[in-house]
């Protein structure tokens, strides 16, 4: 195959939208969740075209030379506030659409997001590839990438709730948000979420890594979750807590109301008492009343919350490997740091 390579622009979106429009992956989620194809990739182009001209973003078609027509594309953004965090400048791969000539474009478009990441000073990139994207997990792998985790998506219709919900047994009060909860959610966190990517990334510090969730409980607080519950003993000691998200262009665009499980962390000492069923019933509900679905991410190897949204209701929608890469300086290596 011919292939030629050039920045993406405004005038690519009907060619980029067909190529998203067919990407043969996330089958299973489009059908439960309803989703059509060809809206979602309207979407996403939506949502990539305003960064097209920053600077910072690198993001490229890949042409077929003959025909003209779109085989791949791939972009790449600077995250800010990773990198304040983190102490170095981090990115992310945001699309690595590679299927219809995978073996020939991957390497082009890889070598040149990688290429730009160099020139623009990233060191530490992360990219997510579905979990059935076996030419591109390859691909990375031979880049220097390394696998740290699968991510797995998992959700339910929120329109049979009473049917399913068993009313819980718990003596646990849940209740809205008050600034003053945010420490003991903090602290919850810290200690109980350990399942998570950035742990098991062996160049990043995990001391870091728990200041990143502190951080984005903080920001969740001010603002960017839909709403936060937290779960109080008897006593008034905060024990638990949930974060919803809601996916408001999903909704707007795709005309499917999709509600997400941001985060939901039950103090390790006061697990399996039906604290986390309480905090995820009360959400559920609330999230009931305007979404037609909800869903969330959790690791392949967190069993108990796997076993937990099961025993919700919940099922398997998605999965993807998360991939880390550490640019090494010349003669520095990529010694483990954590
Ligand atoms: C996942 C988590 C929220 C569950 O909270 P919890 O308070 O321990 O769970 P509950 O006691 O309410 O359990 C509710 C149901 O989940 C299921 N469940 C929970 N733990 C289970 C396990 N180890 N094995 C099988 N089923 C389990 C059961 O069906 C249980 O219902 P039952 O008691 O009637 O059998 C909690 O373990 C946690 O905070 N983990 C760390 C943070 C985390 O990983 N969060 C999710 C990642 S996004």
């Amino acid at each position: 195959v011919a292939i030629e390579l050039l920045p993406v622009h405004r005038r690519d979106r009907e060619a980029v939208v067909s190529l998203f429009a067919a990407y043969p992956f996330k089958a299973w989620q489009k059908k439960a969740q309803g989703i059509a194809p060809l809206r979602l990739a309207q979407l996403l182009w939506d949502m990539a075209e305003p960064q097209f001209e920053r600077p910072a973003t690198s993001a490229w078609v890949a042409w077929e030379k003959r025909s003209g027509e779109a085989l791949g594309f791939a972009m790449m953004s600077p995250h800010p506030w990773h990198s304040e965090i983190f102490g170095r400048r981090m990115g992310r791969i945001t699309h690595f659409v590679n299927y219809r000539e995978p073996s020939e474009v991957g390497p082009v478009l890889l070598g040149r997001l990688l290429e730009d990441a160099r020139r623009l000073g990233i060191e530490h990139l992360a990219c997510r590839i579905d979990g059935s994207d076996w030419p591109n997990v390859h691909l990375l792998e031979s880049r220097g990438f390394v696998c740290v985790d699968c991510s797995l998506k998992m959700g339910r219709t929120l329109n049979d709730l009473p049917e399913n919900a068993r009313p819980s047994t718990s003596p646990v009060r849940v209740r809205a948000y008050e600034p003053t909860d945010l420490e003991a959610m903090q602290r919850i966190a810290a200690r109980s979420h350990i399942h998570n990517h950035f742990y098991n990334d062996p160049w990043l510090e995990r001391t870091r890594s728990a200041a990143l969730f502190s951080e984005w409980l903080r920001r969740c607080a001010a603002g960017a979750a839909e709403f936060i519950l937290v779960a109080e003993d008897e006593d008034g000691k905060v024990t638990g807590f949930v974060t919803a998200l809601a996916n408001k262009a999903l909704a707007r665009v795709v005309g499917v109301a999709v509600g997400i499980i941001d985060y939901i962390v039950v103090d390790r000492d006061a697990e399996g008492r039906g604290i986390g069923r309480a905090l995820l019933d009360a959400a559920l509900a609330r999230l009931a009343s305007d979404n037609r679905l909800v869903e969330l991410r959790t690791s392949h190897d967190n069993y108990r919350a796997v076993a937990f949204y099961n025993a919700a209701g919940f099922r398997l929608l998605a999965t993807d490997f998360v991939f880390h890469r550490l640019e090494s300086e010349p003669g520095k290596g990529t010694e483990t740091r954590r």
